[in-house]
């Protein structure tokens, strides 16, 4: 066989990396290793709750929109499994093939969990409303790593994590709040993967690839808007108000998109065209909600630290 020509990748051990990639490299390893350190037992917490709050116990209509809400979180969690199992296999950068490696065991792990406390809340997990469905389709079906990567990591999973942190300080299920805090910790080292990576994968684009890219996640802002926008009616009932739930999400999108163009040293307005298209839209969809002011950049700030030091995630 040629030389390079191998189904072994020898070259994984002598690749070229800049200062940035390699402190990239370091922090990815970190995921991994803290994904060991905090692993949880899903089955045994889940039992364990159950026992100490006497199972579940929700009553109408808080009982339904707890189901529909988390069978949309539920499907999300499998196309998730499904993402980080493919970035595992594909990805060249063996530091976040170990990120994507453990981030698949932490989907797993929540996947049944969330099926298992469906079934003590007693409601099978229904269809995705197409909407969500569609944001889903489209993270799966994309056509290239950077774009599942962008997809699910930087914009699925930090609205996943904007969801369980509404929902967990409403305390509608004791048991769902106590559960939801090992969701959080684990969700938060999976966005790490993606603000840590991304810049890599970006960097062997061309220019019309990047630009390709951007405009992508363009329109998988907006669709993932008309997904929330689907719930909003479920998550009235939960006591939460759509748009502050949107504005929390927004948040934690525009700190992973600063923080990428920061990484990639980008001097283009992407994140404030983004910005203003949303607040165009947020005013559109839910007219006389909220004050459509500007995004709180505090909570932005307050989100670097937290996400750039994955072992205390
Ligand atoms: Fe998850
Ligand atoms: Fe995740």
């Amino acid at each position: 066989m040629m030389p390079g020509r191998s189904a072994i990748p020898y070259g994984v051990l002598d690749q070229e990396r800049t200062d940035r990639e390699v402190a990239a490299a370091r922090r990815l390893e970190r995921i991994y290793h803290a994904g060991q350190e905090r692993v949880w037992d899903g089955r045994g917490l889940l039992a364990e709750l159950l026992e100490k709050h006497g199972g579940v116990h929700l009553d109408e209509p808080f009982a339904g929109a707890v189901g529909r809400v988390f069978s949309v979180i539920f499907w999300g969690e499998l196309a998730a499994w499904q993402i980080s199992v493919e970035l595992a296999a594909q990805l060249d950068d063996i530091e976040a093939k170990m990120a994507a490696t453990s981030q698949a065991h932490d989907e797993a792990r929540h996947f049944y969990v969330l099926h298992d406390y469906l079934a003590a809340l007693g409601h099978s997990p229904d269809q995705m409303p197409p909407r969500s469905a569609r944001v889903l389709e489209e993270v799966l079906n994309a056509r290239g790593l950077p774009h599942k990567l962008i997809g699910m990591q930087m914009m699925v999973e930090p609205m996943a994590l904007t969801l369980f942190q509404s929902v967990r300080e409403q305390k509608i299920c004791p048991v769902l709040s106590e559960f939801l805090e090992y969701f959080e910790r684990d969700e938060a080292r999976h966005v790490a993967l993606g603000i840590n990576h991304l810049p890599a994968l970006v960097n062997r684009m061309s220019v019309p690839a990047r630009v390709e890219l951007a405009a992508w996640q363009f329109r998988m802002v907006h669709r993932e808007m008309g997904g929330l926008h689907e719930l909003a009616d479920d998550l009235r009932l939960l006591g939460l108000d759509p748009i502050e739930v949107l504005r929390l999400g927004q948040s934690k999108q525009l700190f992973v998109a600063e923080l990428l163009t920061r990484e990639l040293n980008w001097d283009v307005p992407v994140i404030g065209v983004i910005n203003r298209s949303v607040e165009f839209r947020r005013a559109l969809q839910y007219p006389g909600e909220g004050d459509h002011s500007d995004l709180p950049r505090a909570l932005v700030r307050a989100l670097h630290q937290a996400v750039l030091e994955p072992q205390v995630a």
